[in-house]
């Protein structure tokens, strides 16, 4: 395995390009681990080709003086609408794990989403910060230790809570089994640390139902309760359906990331990118709709706004990135898609985050834009 990059080269051209430099400083288990799928993969390969079919409209020579990626979201300035999404054991990728993370994420003044299954203390994480943080928060089975988390998180200045819904079992994927992935001794959820696990008899062949973990995932109803626990903006991440958006918005939530976890809990899911419209309209306005899944390009940042979100996360690329160089590769990934944006905007005559819209899609059924 090589050693991480002290420089970015010049093959490094785009968020892609980080893979095979990735791959080749990771141990073939946690490679599989960072990639992995549900089942056949076909919902983590949807998420990127689903992009590609929505074709671009241009439009020339309007002036783009004064044009600028800045956004609101959630009580945060954003200098663009791109966050670190949250994923587990940074130091699987990198020996400075979330530290390098945190680091790039304040020099290019991004929002990283930290999350329960770190492998650093989010105290630690939070020291280091320089720019904003969000806390995800897996509901735990044992409630005073979650309540007590999202404590921890409010103490340490964390700026919002992400409390994701859609994974709450998460068996080995087949490629990590096949590859053998098994967390090192030395990384692990540090931040559960002491937590009780509920005593229950399962039956001898028992696989999922019956056994602790199912009778104490999370359900609505603890939505709810945890909207009681803080004054933090509680965002929902892991709706696919409008139905689902429309519960979480009665529950009281601040926020809705569409997300199917990358595929990685049920394959068969549609895109993400695919999964948004419907529930835009159905939030309608009510609360900001952000996504996540195959975000790999500015493009694809501008498809998901002229679609109706206002903000993405990034999942498996800033791991790439991570990998390869450290928090120099974080920053200078978040870099590459924001220029991206930036000539995406350009191109489409769009001044403004606002002005993105579904005037930018090609055969989209807007006839003309509003300039
Ligand atoms: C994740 N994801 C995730 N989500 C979450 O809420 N908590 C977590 O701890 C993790 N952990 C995690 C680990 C790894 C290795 C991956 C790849 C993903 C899901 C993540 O937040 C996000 O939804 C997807 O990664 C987005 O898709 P892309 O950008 O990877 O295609
Ligand atoms: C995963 C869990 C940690 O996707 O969310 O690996």
């Amino acid at each position: 395995m090589l050693p991480p990059l002290d420089h970015i080269p010049r093959e490094i051209a785009s968020l892609s390009d980080y893979e095979t430099f990735a791959q080749a400083r990771v141990d073939p288990g946690t490679w599989a681990y960072l990639n992995a799928g549900a089942g056949d993969e076909w919902t983590l390969r949807e998420n990127v080709a689903a992009f590609a079919r929505l074709p671009l409209r241009r439009r020339m020579l309007r002036s783009m003086r004064g044009a600028t990626t800045a956004t609101r979201l959630l009580g945060l300035d954003l200098q663009a609408p791109i966050l670190i999404a949250p994923t587990a054991y940074h130091r699987l990728a990198h020996p400075d794990g979330e530290l390098a993370t945190v680091l790039a994420a304040g020099a290019t003044d991004t929002c990283m989403v930290v999350s329960t299954q770190a492998s650093l203390p989010i105290e630690d994480i939070a020291a280091a910060a320089t720019g904003p943080l969000w806390f995800q928060l897996y509901i735990q089975p044992d409630r005073e230790f979650t309540r007590a988390l999202v404590q921890r998180a409010e103490a340490a200045g964390y700026r919002a809570l992400v409390v994701t819904v859609d994974a709450p079992v998460n068996g080995l994927r087949n490629a990590e089994a096949r590859a053998g992935f098994a967390l090192p001794a030395d990384i692990g959820p540090v931040n559960l640390a002491g937590m009780q696990m509920p005593q229950q008899e399962a039956a001898a062949n028992a696989l999922l139902f019956g056994t602790a973990i199912i009778d104490h995932a999370p359900v609505w109803d603890d939505i709810a309760w945890l909207r009681a626990q803080t004054r933090l903006p509680v965002i929902v991440k892991g709706i696919t359906d409008p139905d689902d958006a429309a519960l979480a918005v009665e529950s009281g939530v601040d926020g809705i990331i569409v997300s199917n976890h990358g595929g990685r809990v049920l394959d068969g899911v549609p895109a993400s990118i695919d999964l948004l419209p419907a529930i835009v309209e159905a939030v309608d306005g009510w609360v900001p709709v952000l996504m996540d899944g195959g975000v790999r390009r500015g493009n694809d940042v501008l498809r998901a706004l002229a679609l109706g979100a206002s903000a993405v996360l990034i999942g498996r690329p800033v791991l790439h990135a991570l990998a390869t160089a450290g928090a120099l590769g974080v920053a200078h990934a978040i870099r590459v898609l924001r220029a991206e944006l930036e000539l995406a905007m350009a191109s489409t005559g769009c001044r403004t985050i606002d002005e993105i819209g579904l005037q930018c899609l090609h055969n989209f059924g807007v006839a003309r834009s509003a300039w």
